[in-house]
């Protein structure tokens, strides 16, 4: 792959099993694209939102966050500027990043959230326009896929979050075919809560079995968990080992994507002092 052709921007869709971590990872690794220098929009598109707690945003301000109308992106009123989205339902958050909120279930029996997944898709195919990186945390599960169009679609990488689990690693597998399907040009993993040198390695083994690409590992850390219960994830930064797995994830995609503008390039790697 030639630099030339790299883009300047980037779309990546965060997804995974459940419970893996992928709202926890978005927001770690939106604001280590900040810290890049990058301009960095997350979207949060669980029906129940919690990408803002992980931003550093208390329950009440990620609640108050405005769900993006389908209506601003097909409207008559001729194309939204990104400047003009993000003024109107942007929240900027402690961690850096600019979030959006684009699905929320507000009542029962509200009805489907089709037209959040086709904000969604608009929003990755040209709404963001400028944007250095938009980041988007999926919901778990594989119906975002396998949804009309995809909502993923315009993703120039997935990166699939796995814990140190088979059936994580299997909804990776099942992740890779149909991103394929759907021609989303990269799929790359991120193993999380590697608490042993043994989780590490499976992480390497099994998803080498699949042909997943590892981007990198993640530790398991007492303190992000820590920072979960209190609900104030995205406040302060996370242990120097943490920080260098997550660069390393950084310049994993960024290789994957050829080199891009504004971060640098280094060889992915899987070292992790805690645990090696
Ligand atoms: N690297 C990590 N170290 C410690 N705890 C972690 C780590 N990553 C995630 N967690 C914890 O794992 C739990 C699940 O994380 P998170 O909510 O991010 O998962 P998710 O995949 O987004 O879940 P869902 O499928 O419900 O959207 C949380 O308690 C979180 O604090
Ligand atoms: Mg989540």
């Amino acid at each position: 792959m030639t630099t030339t052709a790299t883009p300047a921007t980037l779309k990546v869709g965060v997804v995974g099993k459940g419970g893996v971590g992928k709202t926890t990872v978005s927001g770690l690794l939106a604001r280590s694209y900040c810290a890049r220098g990058n301009h960095v929009v997350a979207i949060d598109t669980d029906s129940n939102p919690n990408l803002g707690l992980s931003l550093g945003l208390s329950l009440s301000e990620t609640e108050a966050v405005p769900v993006l109308p389908r209506a601003v992106l097909v409207g008559t009123g001729g194309d939204p500027s990104a400047d003009a989205l993000l003024s109107s339902y942007g929240r900027s958050t402690p961690a850096g990043p600019m979030l959006l909120s684009a699905i929320r279930v507000a009542a029962a029996g509200a009805g489907c959230t089709c037209s959040g997944h086709a904000t969604v898709r608009s929003l990755l195919g040209d709404a963001l326009t400028g944007v250095d990186v938009t980041l988007v945390d999926m919901e778990a599960g594989l119906e975002h896929l396998s949804r009309s169009g995809g909502t993923l679609a315009y993703a120039d990488v997935l990166v699939v979050v796995c814990e140190p689990t088979r059936k994580s690693v299997i909804t990776a597998a099942r992740t890779d075919a149909l991103a394929a399907e759907l021609g989303i040009g990269h799929v790359l993993a991120v193993g999380n809560k590697a608490r042993t040198p043994e989780d590490a390695d499976f992480f390497v083994s099994a998803l080498a079995a699949e042909g997943i690409a590892l981007a990198g590992v993640l530790p398991y850390d007492a303190q992000v968990a820590a920072q979960d219960r209190a609900g104030s994830v995205g406040l302060t930064p996370v242990a120097a080992d943490v920080q260098a797995a997550l660069d390393v994830v950084l310049d994993a995609i960024d290789a994957a994507m050829g080199g891009r503008p504004m971060t640098k390039l280094a060889e992915p790697s899987l070292s992790n002092d805690r645990h090696r």
